[in-house]
């Protein structure tokens, strides 16, 4: 049996991900912000809320598709945009994009992409999400804008939570930076994964195409964090992304909403969707779970825009509670990044399958046949129904 086959649950990725890549590569992916309180809350809050199954009702065939800011998707989990994928795995974006349109699924792709949205747009058919970093420079974030309906996107998704760098010490430690460096550190890690590091060196070159086109990042290496806070325009905000709604025109989402009345201002300015999310507990570390957050958000604005949610998200059951308390879809990062790193494109599409096998037993053993009949007469949170 391979290795990747393996693989049942989200650890075994993980495990499988740190055996083939640098350090620094795989405590990037794996890290978050100070003491990583808010990332491992993500998950472990999940535990804090119970199912409560159905029994005898019918279940023999399972409908998981859902419609989600306009795009039908065949399952209501996608893959959440990430930076830099061709440094996890040579074929990076490309593998994720394949294997989500294999799922029929969509996913995002990050300012920070190291693939073209324009050539992962002609690869695939399923929906591409764009995912948006608000610049400093403000031709900068009009260019990007045209360059996105030029490529025919369908999302754009701004994420807001990012306006400075997250304080990720595990990168600091490690010296992690964009281009990956060879330093003497890099040179040990180049020797221990040397499969990693012949794709690095002999593959094609690194590079940032929706950025390279409108920034010297040639100039030497940067941190992620430097990047944050360098480039991006701390001084972002309601009436900057309302003018950017209205000349998206289309669907458009803020990722990155973790409070009621942020929520209610995006559907103010014209959002068709938000993402509540803290970015996998990469940025402001001490806000509560995601999962945490989502009812009373989905309470405020559920019936007028789509609320999407990620953070901490690694089985079936995990994403039947959140569509439960009411969100729409569910994004997934490391889940498919460990994945990704540890086999290209056949470890995201396992991913993703063990997942739709999770949602399907899963829905079964609650007695429920579509997601539309998912509600939070599903769940007990500390004993009681909410
Ligand atoms: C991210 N995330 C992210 N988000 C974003 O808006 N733009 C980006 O470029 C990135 N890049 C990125 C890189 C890596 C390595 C990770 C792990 C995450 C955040 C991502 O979209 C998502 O919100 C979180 O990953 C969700 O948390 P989980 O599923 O990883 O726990
Ligand atoms: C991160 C970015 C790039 O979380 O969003 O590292």
């Amino acid at each position: 049996m391979s290795r990747l086959t393996k693989c049942h649950n989200f650890q075994d990725f993980r495990k499988l991900a740190q055996s083939k890549l640098p350090g620094p590569i795989f405590n990037y992916i794996d890290g978050g912000s100070d003491d990583e309180a808010t990332y491992r809350r993500n998950t472990s809050a999940f535990e804090d809320v119970n199912l409560v199954p159905n029994v005898l009702t019918g279940v023999k065939d399972i409908d998981l598709s859902v419609t989600v800011m306009g795009q039908k998707l065949d399952m209501p989990v996608y893959c959440s945009p990430t930076a830099l994928q061709r440094l996890f795995h040579y074929k990076g974006e490309r593998a994720v994009a394949a294997a989500a349109e294999k799922f029929g699924t969509m996913f995002g792709v990050s300012s920070l992409g190291t693939v073209s949205l324009e050539e992962i747009a002609k690869q695939v058919d399923t929906p591409q999400v764009y995912q948006f970093y608000f610049h400093k420079d403000r031709g900068l974030n009009r260019a990007m804008l045209d360059r996105a309906k030029e490529a025919g996107i369908k999302v754009m998704m701004l994420t807001v939570d990012s306006i400075t760098g997250g304080n990720r010490e595990r990168d600091l430690r490690t010296g992690f930076s964009i281009p990956f460096r060879l330093t003497v550190g890099g040179v040990v890690q180049f020797m221990i994964k040397p499969a990693w590091g012949l794709n690095y060196v002999f593959r094609e070159k690194f590079s940032l195409p929706q950025l390279d086109q409108h920034v010297d990042m040639g100039g030497g290496a940067t941190s992620i964090g430097n990047y944050f806070t360098e480039m991006l325009d701390p001084s972002m905000n309601w009436n900057d992304v309302a003018e950017m709604v209205k000349y998206w025109d289309g669907e458009f989402c803020l990722k990155g909403v973790m409070s009621r009345e942020d929520a209610r201002r995006a559907v103010d300015i014209g959002c068709t969707g938000i993402v509540v999310s803290n970015h996998g507990g990469r940025q402001l570390d001490g806000t509560g779970s995601t999962l945490e957050h989502l009812a009373e958000i989905v309470d405020e604005v559920g019936k007028e825009i789509d609320v999407l949610f990620d953070s901490g998200v690694q089985r079936g059951t995990h994403v039947l509670k959140a569509l439960s308390i009411g969100a729409k879809a569910v994004g997934i990062g490391r889940m498919y990044l460990y994945p990704l790193a540890a086999s290209g494109q056949a470890g995201v599409e396992r991913a993703l399958g063990l997942m739709r096998e999770e949602l399907e037993r899963d829905m079964r053993l609650m007695g429920k046949t579509s997601i539309s009949q998912l509600s939070r007469s599903n769940l007990m949170f500390n004993g009681k129904h909410k």
